[in-house]
């Protein structure tokens, strides 16, 4: 019953429950793809989190094992599309996303120790990981911080570069991340983005499906025991705009210049832009 003007109560219509019904919904615009589900985007930060901090102390090792050692191949080109100088002015990166360091340690050892790098990740474990490689590869100039790629810790302009490698389908606000990275860059910076994409070749889509979805989780089990966080890796993966979307995306959030290039039939893509 609801109260009408004259103080009268009323029956509820049908017509206006229904309409209640439905705005008491959730609203779909608030969700976002974790795997193939959709969950709501206050809540997908943590599940991710879990994620990472479930597989850190294995994630380097499984990397080789699912991608067969070419997820080194893919970063050592993103490293060489950055083109770190080797002397002159003082020169930073932001790796966000960074985890365990590997774009970093790439680029410390391109720059020849030039470069001032800094991996920003939301996952202490991951961190861990990178600062326990640092030291035992007797690698200086990387700073570890923790941090979330939506609201990073820097002053606007910080940075000559900005590097994601593997990062942002996972981060639960994307356009949020893409518009920190074009804050926190400097005008003439580089923003760089490795990740996993459309594949485009016939009959290469069947066959990674089918490893995706079979070989990926069973190799999780049995490696890193834990079969769900490798099933998210790989639905996250099918969720993510493809690589005109995501350059559209890139383009959105500020940067110019777009561009990107395949690898694999389009298992990974890099996008490039610049804050002009
Ligand atoms: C697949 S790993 C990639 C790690 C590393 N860049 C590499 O290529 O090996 C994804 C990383 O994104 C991090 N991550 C997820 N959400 C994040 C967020 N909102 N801000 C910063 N890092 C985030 C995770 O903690 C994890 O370390």
């Amino acid at each position: 019953m609801i109260a009408g003007l004259d103080g009268v109560a009323w029956p509820i219509p049908i017509w206006s429950r229904r309409l209640q019904y439905k705005k008491s919904r959730p609203d779909m615009s608030d969700t976002v793809p974790f795997g193939f589900r959709r969950v709501e985007l206050g809540a997908k930060q943590a599940m991710v989190d879990d994620v990472f901090n479930s597989v850190a102390r294995r994630y380097d090792l499984m990397n080789d094992l699912m991608s067969g050692g070419l997820h080194r191949l893919w970063k050592s080109a993103m490293v060489s599309a950055l083109n770190p100088p080797r002397r002159g002015p003082a020169w930073r990166l932001l790796d966000a996303a960074g985890g365990t360091g590997d774009i970093a340690f790439r680029v410390a050892e391109r720059s020849e120790g030039h470069a001032e790098i800094t991996v920003a990740d939301i996952s202490v474990p991951m961190l861990d990981v990178g600062r326990a490689r640092a030291e035992k590869l007797g690698v200086a100039g990387i700073t570890f911080c923790e941090a979330n790629a939506e609201a990073l810790p820097f002053e606007d302009g910080s940075f000559d570069a900005y590097t994601i490698a593997f990062g942002i389908r996972n981060v639960p606000r994307i356009e949020a991340a893409l518009s920190e990275a074009c804050r926190v860059l400097k005008h003439g910076g580089h923003f760089l983005c490795l990740e996993f994409s459309e594949v485009d070749t016939p009959m290469l889509d069947r066959v990674y499906e089918a490893y995706s979805f079979q070989v990926i989780p069973a190799l999780g089990r049995t490696v890193a025991g834990d079969e769900e966080s490798y099933r998210y890796l790989a639905e996250s993966i099918r969720t993510f705009p493809n690589q005109e979307r995501f350059a559209d995306m890139i383009r959105t959030a500020g940067l110019e210049r777009v561009r990107y290039r395949n690898f694999a039939g389009g298992i990974a893509a890099l996008h490039s832009g610049w804050k002009l």
